[in-house]
């Protein structure tokens, strides 16, 4: 059994193991409807429990498609519908039950202290489906996703993030330093990565560079990954921090800094941070990323049953 926390903690070998089993999945499920079973159906009788305490489209549809076509299902609980949330019983216990009546538990929350806990708790794998700070299954898609477009290795191109210093960053950070990839920061110099990040990126020597100029950071790119300025929940004045973002707003003549065959992902949902002749140009591959969380999460969900091939 492995939990899916946080691509820190998993060894490349094992990250490259998701991808690679990803990519046989995806191509050996062509022909089949969205709920059929993959060929051997290996999560079978497997019940997967979510739990949102954050709003979701893409984690919740994909994880939902992702037990299903392996076999088995999945079923969404409500927070607010819990004793848990009202106080009226412990992650301990709460733990317990999910443990003896699920085989894995997907949690989004907005407490990194909770998703802790779980996993201290729980008797089966917990898998990290967003927190404060990280979003290890978007991150672990989009290198699927570059590498798939790109046909090359990542650690073979140059990776730009324009946008806040969040989850999904710190996420792209962690697989700079597995996947050993250049990585260029844009962002206002008020909004950089913290000193915990800071530190841990001076401790593995990567190629990271942060730039508070916008041009600074595209020239050379291959891929540009931007996320929202303001995140689910995020307690800042909305209008002094986009007005701080203005200059990083990605739009045709920020990407012609790039390379001519760069192209533009964005985990969404999208806000002011693109421009939408950006966003719906050919460069952009937002739909065909989202719908890579689909065939990664399978192999993620595999990974953690001690199941991949
Ligand atoms: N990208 C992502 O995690 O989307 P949702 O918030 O809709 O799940
Ligand atoms: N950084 C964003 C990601 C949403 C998928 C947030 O935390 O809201």
């Amino acid at each position: 059994m492995n939990h899916f926390t946080d691509l820190k903690d998993i060894p490349v070998s094992h990250l490259r193991k998701i991808l690679k089993d990803a990519k046989n999945r995806k191509n050996a499920r062509k022909k089949l409807n969205i709920l059929e079973a993959d060929k051997g159906a290996p999560l079978k009788g497997k019940l997967l429990i979510q739990m949102f305490e954050k709003s979701s489209l893409r984690t919740r549809l994909s994880f939902y498609l992702a037990i299903k076509q392996l076999g088995g299902s999945a079923l969404t609980l409500r927070p607010d519908e819990l004793h848990l949330s009202k106080g009226g019983e412990s992650i301990e216990d709460t733990a317990k039950i999910l443990s003896n009546f699920g085989n894995a538990f997907m949690l989004r929350t907005g407490s990194d202290k909770k998703l802790k806990e779980f996993k201290k708790y729980l008797s089966i794998p917990i898998i990290n489906g967003l927190s404060p700070s990280s979003h290890p299954t978007q991150i672990l898609s989009d290198v699927f996703t570059v590498e798939e477009i790109k046909k090359k290795l990542i650690s073979k191109l140059k990776i730009t993030w324009i946008g806040d210093s969040n989850n999904v960053l710190n996420s792209l950070i962690a697989a700079s330093i597995k996947f050993s990839f250049n990585l260029n920061i844009g962002c206002p110099k008020e909004y950089k990565p913290n000193k915990e990040i800071l530190g841990y990126i001076k401790s593995n020597k990567n190629k990271i560079l942060i730039h508070n100029d916008p041009k600074k950071a595209m020239i050379g790119a291959d891929v540009i990954f931007s996320d929202k300025v303001i995140s689910i929940n995020d307690q800042v004045n909305t209008i002094k921090k986009l007005n701080h973002f203005k200059r990083f707003r990605i739009d045709k003549k920020l990407m012609s800094f790039a390379k001519r065959d760069c192209i533009f992902l964005h985990c969404l949902p999208r806000g002011p941070e693109v421009d939408d002749n950006v966003f719906s140009s050919n460069q952009s591959k937002v739909w065909q990323q989202a719908l890579n969380r689909v065939h990664v999460q399978k192999s993620i969900l595999l990974y953690c049953f001690g199941k991949l091939r």
